[in-house]
């Protein structure tokens, strides 16, 4: 099922950009012109800029909320340093997953890491310490005993893949494989939720069996296993902004910083975009970057109302919230050669479960920050209380893990609200239980000239910044092609000149979809047959 109209006219607005939006207000005729309008300057929307430009079309503008690039790769000041300067946290992004291998794909983003220079540091998961509510106690055997039993899973889930198999939640997969924590085993919960709800920022009753195995596939076997922990003092946002400056010049008028995106209209002719401060931008084509959980919240409104196929599949998919909660000492108390420190409460599962070291060796050793990490229902808890009382449950924790310590308070607190950020509305995506890739390409797909392109747009790597890259290169280089020469041919249906694919009627769980871009981790044939 293609959506293929109006091609000619695309390319003859292209060139005039004699838009006329019907649902267009009468000002339209005051808008800034513009050939394509990229709607937010995170990660995709850079790579998205970067490939028009390498596609010798300059003639874009990308409206940006805040007043900088990056997106969900922000960071802020915390704490101090013996200089007396405050230290750079990342409240975003934070690791660059799955580097590459001698011969093998390497990782974009690993990539511009060497590039620019980016400090980072090897994250070593062996090395962690177990606790509970009675101080320290060592169950790390049950990580191996997790993640030798992960390895069945992963196969079934390969098999369920490769047979078109109806896809279970993670829960179902990993019993089947003879994980089962009982509801009370609370070291074992704590151990599933570090192999499980720490990346993905849902449980696995939550998560895609087959989708999620197949993420991690795609990231970890494809590339490499290894996942570097970003400390650089000027910021992981950096890579971005740099290889931003390769094709925009300092200043570039064609960036809109402090643009608040209110309204967008589209049609086959064109897109319009209004902005809070009442000014707008009238363009050929736009392609809107926007977390998904911008969309689930309606926090820019779009007319005329998407589509029952496309709405379905923005309210299907699911937006994480990864909270990091930051604390600095006088001293570091904890031991210092150490780089996680794993506890399981005796009643919450994923209560402050995820402790991480800022002063173990290779990161920064005289920081003495630490961090903890929470997700889910337990971030939406600690993101709507206050700070002190967060304060108080943090180190309650703290207190119980080391009990023969007498532990300072902090001299530094702070953690960000992602789930109310009003440009972001959670962290990152997941892919939820028994959702096809059919409803995935619904999610990707474009509504007339209104395209679509982030982190939540990869069927292979949903959730993660590589993924923004892909997908901002993927839709600016099909819209060059709509634009292009190429594409003049109206007859001509590849889908690389036309309409992204989208189903009006999905199979169910059973889908037809072309499954086979999955091929086990080796995704070339993905980028061969899209
Ligand atoms: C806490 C956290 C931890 C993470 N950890 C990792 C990690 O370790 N490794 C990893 O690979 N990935 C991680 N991610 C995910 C990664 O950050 C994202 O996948 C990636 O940054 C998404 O890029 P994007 O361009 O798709 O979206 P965004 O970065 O969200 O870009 C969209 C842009 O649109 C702008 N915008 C939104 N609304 C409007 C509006 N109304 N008007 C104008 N502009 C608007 C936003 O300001 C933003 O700049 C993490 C994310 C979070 C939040
Ligand atoms: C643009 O071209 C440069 C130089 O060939 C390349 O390194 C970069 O990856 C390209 N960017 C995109 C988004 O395709
Ligand atoms: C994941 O990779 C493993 C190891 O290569 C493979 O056996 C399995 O089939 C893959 N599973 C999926 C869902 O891709
Ligand atoms: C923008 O959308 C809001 C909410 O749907 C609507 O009330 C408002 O009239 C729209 N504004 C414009 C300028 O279209
Ligand atoms: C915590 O560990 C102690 C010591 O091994 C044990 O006695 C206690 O039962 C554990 N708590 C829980 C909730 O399992
Ligand atoms: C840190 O503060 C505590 C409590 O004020 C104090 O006892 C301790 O000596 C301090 N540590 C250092 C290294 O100054
Ligand atoms: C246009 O594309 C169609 C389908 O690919 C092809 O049959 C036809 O020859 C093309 N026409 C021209 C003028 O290239």
């Amino acid at each position: 099922m293609f959506y293929k109209k109006g091609l000619l006219a695309a390319a003859l607005a292209a060139q005039t950009c004699a838009a006329s939006v019907s649902q267009a207000r009468d000002d339209n005729a005051k808008c800034k012109k513009t050939t394509v309008a990229i709607l937010g300057g995170g990660m995709a929307g850079v790579a998205a800029a970067q490939a028009l430009s390498n596609s010798s079309i300059h003639d874009f503008v990308i409206i940006e909320y805040r007043d900088t690039l990056g997106g969900r790769v922000a960071h802020t000041d915390f704490g101090k340093a013996p200089n007396g300067k405050p230290y750079t946290v990342e409240l975003g992004a934070n690791w660059v997953q799955g580097l590459g291998s001698p011969g093998g794909p390497e990782n974009p983003v690993w990539t511009f890491a060497k590039k620019w220079n980016l400090k980072n540091t090897y994250s070593d998961y062996s090395s962690i310490l177990t606790y509970n509510e009675t101080g320290y106690v060592d169950y790390s055997s049950l990580l191996d005993e997790f993640e030798n039993l992960y390895n069945d899973a992963s196969e079934a889930a390969g098999v369920l893949l490769t047979q078109n198999g109806q896809d279970q939640t993670a829960r179902t997969g990993f019993a089947l494989a003879g994980w089962r924590p009982k509801i009370d085993d609370m070291a074992r919960q704590a151990v599933e939720w570090w192999e499980w709800d720490w990346e993905d920022a849902y449980a696995p009753d939550e998560s895609s069996f087959i989708f999620g195995v197949a993420g991690e596939n795609l990231t970890f076997n494809q590339f490499s296993d290894e996942n570097n922990f970003v400390w650089d003092q000027r910021g992981y946002s950096r890579i971005i902004i740099k290889e931003a400056s390769t094709f925009l010049k300092d200043n570039d008028p064609r960036v809109q910083f402090n643009s608040i995106v209110t309204n967008v209209t589209y049609s086959d002719d064109g897109v319009t975009i209004y902005k809070e401060d009442g000014s707008c931008v009238s363009a050929a084509y736009a392609i809107c970057t926007f977390s998904l959980g911008v969309l689930q919240n309606n926090a820019v409104s779009f007319s005329p109302k998407f589509p029952d196929w496309k709405k379905t599949a923005i309210e299907k998919f699911t937006m994480g919230t990864y909270t990091k909660i930051f604390l600095q000492f006088n001293e570091t108390f904890w031991p210092r050669d150490t780089q996680y420190f794993l506890y399981a409460d005796p009643t919450t599962r994923g209560y402050y479960p995820v402790w991480q070291s800022l002063s173990a060796p290779g990161f920064i050793p005289e920081s003495n920050i630490i961090f903890v990490t929470v997700v889910s229902q337990e971030a939406y808890r600690v993101e709507r209380q206050s700070d002190e009382q967060t304060k108080e449950e943090v180190m309650a924790v703290l207190r119980q893990m080391y009990p023969d310590l007498d532990i300072p308070e902090p001299t530094a607190f702070m953690y960000p609200r992602w789930s109310t950020t009003p440009w972001a509305h959670g962290s990152y995506s997941n892919w939820p239980p028994s959702t096809t890739l059919e409803m995935h390409e619904n999610l990707r797909a474009n509504v007339d000239r209104l395209w679509f392109a982030g982190e939540a747009t990869s069927a292979e790597y949903f959730g993660f910044l590589h993924g923004a890259w892909f997908e901002g290169r993927d839709a600016a280089e099909q819209i060059a092609a709509l634009l292009g020469d190429k594409c003049a041919n109206i007859s001509d249906t590849s889908e690389d000149c036309g309409n992204r694919r989208y189903y009006e009627k999905l199979y169910g769980s059973s889908p037809l979809a072309d499954y086979s871009v999955f091929d086990g981790w080796s995704v070339s044939s993905f980028y061969e047959s899209s």
